[in-house]
């Protein structure tokens, strides 16, 4: 039973559509975050929409925005921006040379934060064509190219372009992990990134744990470990908050990439 009403009184607007009124569970059922759903309010009735159908989220201009960033305090694009913002100062590289790929690119919301610093080229990926389809609607010219396609089944003309675009940087926020992406796509994003080049992410803390199913916990210790990221600064802070409040914690990783992950230490 849904009780927890948005916008129930005051649907909001955006410039081409009304947010819907969103209704988001009891707040004394927990349940795992890839499981977290809402119900919108529409002409014939609630629609149930799970967290994790993104497609069905972008679709409705501003409904992302609102549930995640305005209802349930999401920080995390702002959270990586500023902690590589604060790295490119330490060392005094202008942003204005960044060429970037960001990959889980969603509708853009990574993207309008590297604009804003200043980056000279950002590229998103996604594999969903409704990701694409709002980032175009809803931020356009922010990409200089949006690409939907499966990182771990490339083309060889997809690599090429990748590879063509010459990167100094990768970003992937809140992407990684629960089904989204794996490690083998994120390996092929790492590897396009020339030597040098800034890495920044996040990823929740628990995959970072020993238990953590997802892979992402060994590989980013091997890594680090064997010297093919060099770690600039990490730090773990609130995500955003879990539909019966609770805050989930993501660690934001800002590093810089000194050889490729090998093949072999990935899986799809
Ligand atoms: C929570 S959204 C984050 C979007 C954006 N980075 C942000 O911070 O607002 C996760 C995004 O990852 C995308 N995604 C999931 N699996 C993917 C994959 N294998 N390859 C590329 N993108 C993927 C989803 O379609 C979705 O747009």
């Amino acid at each position: 039973m849904a009780t927890h009403v948005h916008g129930q009184s005051s649907a909001l607007s955006t410039a081409t559509q009304t947010i819907p009124c969103i209704a988001l569970p009891e707040p004394n059922l927990s349940m795992e975050q890839d499981a977290e759903w809402c119900v919108i309010r529409e002409d014939d009735g609630w629609r149930e929409i799970r967290f994790h159908d993104y497609g069905e989220l972008y679709t409705i201009p501003g409904l992302y925005e609102r549930l995640f960033y305005d209802i349930l305090k999401c920080n995390s694009p702002t959270m990586v921006r500023k902690l590589l913002e604060d790295q490119l100062r330490r060392v005094g590289q202008p942003a204005e040379g960044l060429r970037v790929l960001d990959v889980g690119a969603g509708n853009g919301m990574v993207g309008e934060e590297l604009a804003d610093l200043g980056a000279q080229l950002i590229v998103g990926i996604d594999i969903l064509e409704e990701a694409a389809e709002a980032a175009k609607r809803d931020r356009p010219g922010i990409y200089a190219d949006y690409q939907v396609l499966d990182l771990t089944d490339l083309a060889s003309d997809q690599r090429q372009l990748l590879a063509s675009y010459r990167f100094n940087c990768l970003t992937c926020v809140a992407a990684l992990g629960f089904g989204d992406i794996p490690t083998l796509a994120f390996a092929e994003a790492y590897n396009v990134v020339a030597d040098g080049g800034w890495i920044a992410f996040n990823i929740k803390e628990d995959f970072l744990d020993d238990q953590d199913p997802s892979g992402f916990s060994g590989l980013i210790r091997r890594m680090v470990a064997e010297g093919l990221l060099v770690l600039r600064t990490q730090r773990r802070y609130q995500h955003r908050i879990a539909t019966n409040g609770d805050p989930l914690h993501y660690v934001a990783v800002v590093g810089t990439k000194a050889g490729a992950i090998p093949r072999a230490w990935v899986s799809a």
